[in-house]
């Protein structure tokens, strides 16, 4: 069969305007659809949406944008939609009500690097095995929080954790403000909650000064400021191909707290004992050694303990010590609050360390804690969201209201 492939340039005309015409056809058809069905949203550019609508405090403009389009609406960060949810009442339909349906991770550049497939917090593989993994480290955690304190003062061994690590604290502050008069105490407050993280994981705390402990605190700081600074390929997907150190940086960070976890897993490894399960990283170990695991899917792989104990390395010193950090810039800014919470503490214990159960005779100490949560609102955003069924693709951003800080 010959093909003759000589047009004219009538044809071509012709050719030029019908496929205008269908594509006009079809944009109109698509947005009317999309009137009907999208939320509403601010109109946004080609290519870069509303990427540099979002100004420096996004959460404030999102919060802007909320009392013009109501509590979901929809914008493009780069090329991708995202869907903003606001408000109590939302932000519980889509998390609590609805969570199956919102439960899924978005596939982005960023996270690829630090999932590779097998971590909890940023897999895209939302399913029956991810939620099998999420159970298994749920469960280590909570038993060895749980489980009993080496001494017998403390009622369990996170407490016992607590309370030792807040004594080596005070001992800290106490030697650097004699030193220095005034002083910063955000590397010592890390240098703290990462040792209880630590001795979870890894039945071991380090000294704040400890070089090897040092390096790691600051690649996991490096490792979140650099993932938590927009990513443009993340928004502009073609831009991953380029290798520029804005899109790649996270990656080495990344890596490099991979290996300091890694060696304590082999060692772990080497040295497990099932009768006297030490840690986190032995509940885990414990769990890929479970004879009654019956297929694959029951037990982790050596890479995916790895993974599981750096999710929680990960999520478990920077929220805290920067909620830490929130709270005694609070008590410097109002004194009067620091003199109550004192006043309630020495009055009902004295001078003994307080305890988790003590918790309950706090109220005004325990109000100011979820005050700082609430007016600092140092985390306003989930990491994001999306759906995890039917043809919807948009990310999900929660913005909470009244959580900014004044
Ligand atoms: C002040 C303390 C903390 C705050 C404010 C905080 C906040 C958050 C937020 C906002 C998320 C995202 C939830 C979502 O997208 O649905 C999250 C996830 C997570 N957090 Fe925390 N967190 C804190 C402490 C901790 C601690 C101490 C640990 C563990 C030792 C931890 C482990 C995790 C894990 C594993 C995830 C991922 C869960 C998932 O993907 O389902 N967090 N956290």
């Amino acid at each position: 069969m010959i093909l003759n492939l000589a047009v004219t340039p009538g044809e071509v005309a012709t050719s030029l305007i019908i496929l205008v015409m269908v594509f006009v056809f079809v944009r109109a058809l698509r947005s009317k659809g999309r009137k009907q069905l999208s939320p509403p949203g601010p109109w946004s550019f080609p290519i870069i949406g509303n990427l540099f609508q979002l100004g420096d405090h996004p959460y404030l403009t999102l919060m802007e944008m909320r009392k013009k389009y109501g509590d979901v609406f929809l914008l493009k960060l780069g090329m991708v939609p995202v869907l903003v949810v606001n408000g109590m009442e939302m932000v519980k339909q889509v998390l609590l009500k609805d969570g199956e349906h919102f439960a899924g991770r978005p596939d982005m550049y960023t996270f690829s690097f630090l999932a590779e497939g097998k971590s909890l917090s940023f897999s895209v593989n939302y399913g029956e095995s991810w939620k099998l993994h999420k159970k298994i480290a749920s469960k280590a955690l909570r038993t060895l929080s749980n489980a009993e304190a080496k001494s017998s003062t403390c009622s369990c061994l996170l407490e016992e954790h607590v309370t030792e690590e807040v004594s080596e604290l005070v001992t800290v502050f106490v030697e650097l403000s004699s030193k220095n008069g005034g002083f910063d105490p955000r590397n010592a407050i890390t240098c703290a909650v990462a040792n209880v993280v630590c001795a979870l994981c890894f039945g071991k705390r380090y000294d704040h000064s400890d070089e090897e402990f040092l390096k790691i605190v600051k690649t996991n700081d490096d490792l979140l400021k650099a993932s938590s600074a927009a990513n443009p390929a993340d928004f502009i997907p073609c831009l991953r191909y380029l290798p520029l150190q804005i899109i790649n940086s996270p990656r080495k960070f990344y890596q490099a707290l991979n290996g300091f976890i890694a060696l304590h897993v082999q060692d772990h490894l080497a040295t497990y004992d099932k009768d006297h399960i030490r840690d986190i990283t032995d509940a885990l170990i414990n769990v890929c050694h479970n004879k009654y695991a019956t297929t694959k899917t029951d037990t982790l792989n050596d890479s995916e303990i790895i993974s599981t104990v750096n999710d929680l390395f990960g999520a478990g010193f920077e929220t805290v010590s920067t909620c830490l950090y929130w709270s005694f810039l609070y008590l410097i800014h109002y004194p009067e609050i620091q003199a109550k919470i004192q006043e309630e503490i020495d009055g009902n214990i004295g001078l003994k360390p307080p305890r988790f159960e003590d918790r309950k005779i706090f109220p005004y100490t325990e109000a100011f804690i979820n005050e700082v949560f609430r007016h600092a609102s140092f985390l306003p955003f989930t990491i994001p969201h999306c759906t995890t069924a039917g043809h919807h693709s948009e990310w999900l951003f929660h913005s909470q209201e009244n959580m900014h800080v004044y």
